[in-house]
């Protein structure tokens, strides 16, 4: 099992929601950790001075938009040599943000920015730091539910989200050139302020009673995911589904499911053979 104590590790959307409670998580654990987000230098020092409280590792706080890429390599790779002398080897790609499908392209684009060309960027990021200090590490990718699954309610974010899945269990030979892990965490409808907070808006409004606002999952229960993807170093190319009820590693059998798919799907026209 990699030790977390006395690690580096790296969080995008560190300053609320899933990420701040990973961050604790991990802190807890005794790692040094730099929590990178939008939010502002003040507020987010505090809430690093707040983690460092927990006694075991530290905090810094890096005000950061994940989406300048000269901005996130300064982040990513300078700041935690800068902060703890050492590179991050626990990455988290964590920021993102939810649009509705009519926010017009702009919009759009900026989501896709954040949710996905960050998360990619990120993790190449952090393999090339990784591997140049001759160090091995992780990656855990925040991807989500609506990465596994349709989400009619916002189809640019599922696309965004299964591009986060895609991605991260295409990243299996990474471990190999690099020695680094990639994994992705995919919660289901999560309480926070911001993402967790539009869906719960967007499910009440179809349903006051929509089932899937009964059940609600906490970040803390979310963030038991990347600590159990960091601490298992057989867990590569994995995408962790994360449900109120249960958490468990989503099959990827692409035989076995191409296999069903012939035996059950529905057939469609084709020309013979020759
Ligand atoms: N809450 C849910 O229901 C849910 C479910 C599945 C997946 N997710 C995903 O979990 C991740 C965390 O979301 P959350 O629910 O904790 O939401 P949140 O909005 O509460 O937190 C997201 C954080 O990301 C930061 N951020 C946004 N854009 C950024 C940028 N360009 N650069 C740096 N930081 C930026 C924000 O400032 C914020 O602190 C997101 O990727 C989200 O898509 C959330």
């Amino acid at each position: 099992m990699p030790a977390i104590q006395g690690s580096t590790a790296w969080i995008s959307g560190a300053a609320q929601g899933i990420g701040l409670a990973v961050a604790r998580e991990l802190v807890a654990k005794g790692a040094n950790v730099v929590m990178a987000d939008l939010l502002d230098e003040t507020k987010g020092q505090s809430l690093a001075a707040d983690l460092c409280q927990l006694g075991a590792g530290t905090a810094v706080y890096d005000r950061v938009d994940v989406t300048d890429t000269a901005s996130l390599h300064r982040s990513l790779v300078e700041k935690p040599q800068e902060a703890f002398g050492c590179c991050a080897t626990i990455v988290v790609n964590n920021a993102g943000i939810v649009v509705n499908d009519d926010a017009g392209d702009a919009k759009i684009k900026s989501m896709m920015d954040v949710n996905m060309m960050a998360v990619m960027k990120g993790t190449q990021m952090a393999a090339e730091a990784i591997r140049s200090a001759g160090k091995k590490g992780v990656v855990i990718n925040t991807a989500s539910m609506g990465g596994l699954l349709p989400l009619p309610e916002t189809q640019a974010y599922a696309a965004s989200k299964w591009a986060v899945v895609g991605f991260s269990i295409s990243c299996r030979p990474l471990k190999k050139s690099h020695g680094v892990r990639v994994n992705c965490v995919c919660p289901a409808m999560t309480q926070t302020p911001a993402v967790g907070t539009f869906f719960a808006k967007k499910f009440k409004e179809q349903d006051a009673n929509h089932p899937l606002l009964k059940d609600q999952l906490l970040p803390e229960e979310v963030a038991d995911a990347y600590i159990a993807l960091i601490e298992n170093d057989k867990l590569n190319s994995q995408a962790a589904a994360i449900m109120p009820q249960v958490s468990y590693l989503h099959n990827f059998d692409f035989v076995g499911v191409t296999m069903q798919g012939i035996q059950d799907g529905v057939k469609l026209p084709r020309r013979a053979r020759l």
